[in-house]
């Protein structure tokens, strides 16, 4: 590893043989890319666990290399000030993946081509104005040459970037049958890896491009599902390391190894939070669970407990329908807890002016417990927590 050497590689399609697990595997996403998630979820209890979703996949994608934050970390910011003002470098790092992820879902449509411009803007929004790890001309390409840390591939010279940057846009948006799409997601993550086109960041934006491919290529994942690409990549290092480096080598083998490797991570996402668009899921095992534990920790009253769980049973609520759960409350009394939530920000109108209302549970104490819910239904990976 101590010299390594830049050797050029073909990019092009592979085409496993019939017993691959590579073909299992694809066609089993082809399986989950048909479907259409006609869930019972409502929509804002759907946004909201996306929104957490994507707080996961910030801080994972920040932790590969090296950010220390912790969950808890991250959690208590965002109870703090709404997720949206400053903290130092590490909470900046996160915040700007966030904010990538919502450029991704605003520029990027099902069938929409890809852009070197669209890969340079992930860029500019993931690395613009952080210290430790920043770049110096965000959204530009590298001008001198890189080396990856333990990786015996050594990218090419910085001249070669923009061709090869062009061949891999092309790659991506040249016509091929649909079942070689998710191949090509697989694939452009590791060639863009392979060129390292800037100094720095590029990890995290080619995190999101994966995210973006999925878009493209139809995974419905900007209102149906959630998905967090970078679950498959972030829990083991080692192994994405190591993984990526046997593709490095062009071999078949290493090549179609790394695919199988990328689409079952995805697959095992994709089966686990497609649970989350089944409404008596994520009220018997997400949102009950998260109020008994904040009444335990005493972050809520009784009460506001009695009329929480209501409303998550009912999905929403008017005052009236809490008659039954507070019998012995008057109107006023009842319309009194109701103001309070909603100060709390726990309640919030179902839209602007209506007296009917539904949970919100991003900004408030209530994330404690929905994570806590969320890990113990294995949805938040280990190493966040330490
Ligand atoms: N052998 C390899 N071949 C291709 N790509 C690699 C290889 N080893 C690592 N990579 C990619 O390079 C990234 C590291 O590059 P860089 O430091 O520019 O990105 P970062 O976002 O700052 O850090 P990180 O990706 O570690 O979070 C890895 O995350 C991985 O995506
Ligand atoms: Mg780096």
């Amino acid at each position: 590893m101590s010299n390594p050497k830049f050797e050029h590689v073909e990019l092009k399609l592979c085409n496993p043989t019939f017993d691959s697990p590579l073909v299992d595997v694809v066609n089993e996403l082809e399986h989950l890319r048909r479907l259409r998630l006609g869930g019972s979820t409502p929509p804002d209890v759907f946004f909201q666990l996306k929104h957490i979703f994507h707080m996961l996949e910030s801080l994972g994608s920040a932790r590969i290399e090296g950010n220390h934050t912790t969950l808890a970390d991250l959690v208590d910011a965002t109870i703090q000030d709404g997720g949206t003002a400053g903290g130092g470098d590490q909470m900046k790092e996160i915040t700007n993946i966030e904010l990538a992820m919502r450029y991704v879902e605003q520029a990027m449509e099902p069938g929409a081509p890809l852009t070197e411009t669209f890969i340079r803007e992930l860029h500019e929004i993931a690395v613009r104005t952080l210290e430790r790890e920043g770049d110096q001309t965000p959204g530009a390409y590298r001008e001198g040459s890189v080396r990856i840390v333990m990786s015996a591939h050594l990218p090419p010279e910085a001249v070669a970037v923009p061709q090869y940057m062009k061949e891999l846009t092309d790659f991506v948006n040249h016509a091929s049958a649909p079942k070689y799409d998710l191949m090509k997601v697989a694939l452009t993550h590791h060639r863009f890896g392979w060129i390292h086109p800037f100094s720095n960041g590029n990890g995290r934006v080619v995190r999101l491009l994966t995210y973006a491919l999925l878009i493209k290529y139809g995974f419905n994942v900007k209102d149906g599902r959630v998905l967090n690409p970078t679950a498959v990549f972030c829990n083991n290092r080692e192994r994405y390391y190591q993984m990526l480096g046997a593709a490095d080598t062009g071999t078949t083998k290493g090549i179609e190894n790394w695919c199988i490797y990328v689409l079952e991570g995805i697959l095992l996402e994709l089966q686990k939070v497609d649970r989350l668009t089944r409404y008596d899921y994520i009220e018997q095992k997400i949102l009950v669970p998260a109020l008994r534990l904040s009444r335990e920790r005493q972050l809520i009253t009784p009460d506001e407990h009695q009329v929480l769980l209501e409303v998550v049973r009912l999905k929403s609520a008017k005052s009236a329908d809490l008659k039954k759960v507070m019998p012995k409350l008057t109107d006023n009394q009842r319309t009194y807890q109701i103001k309070k939530l909603v100060e709390l920000n726990m309640l919030q109108a179902i839209y602007p002016g209506a007296r009917q209302y539904a949970i919100r549970f991003t900004h408030n104490y209530l994330l404690r417990g929905v994570i806590q819910a969320l890990t113990e239904e294995g949805f938040v990976p280990g190493f966040m927590e330490k």
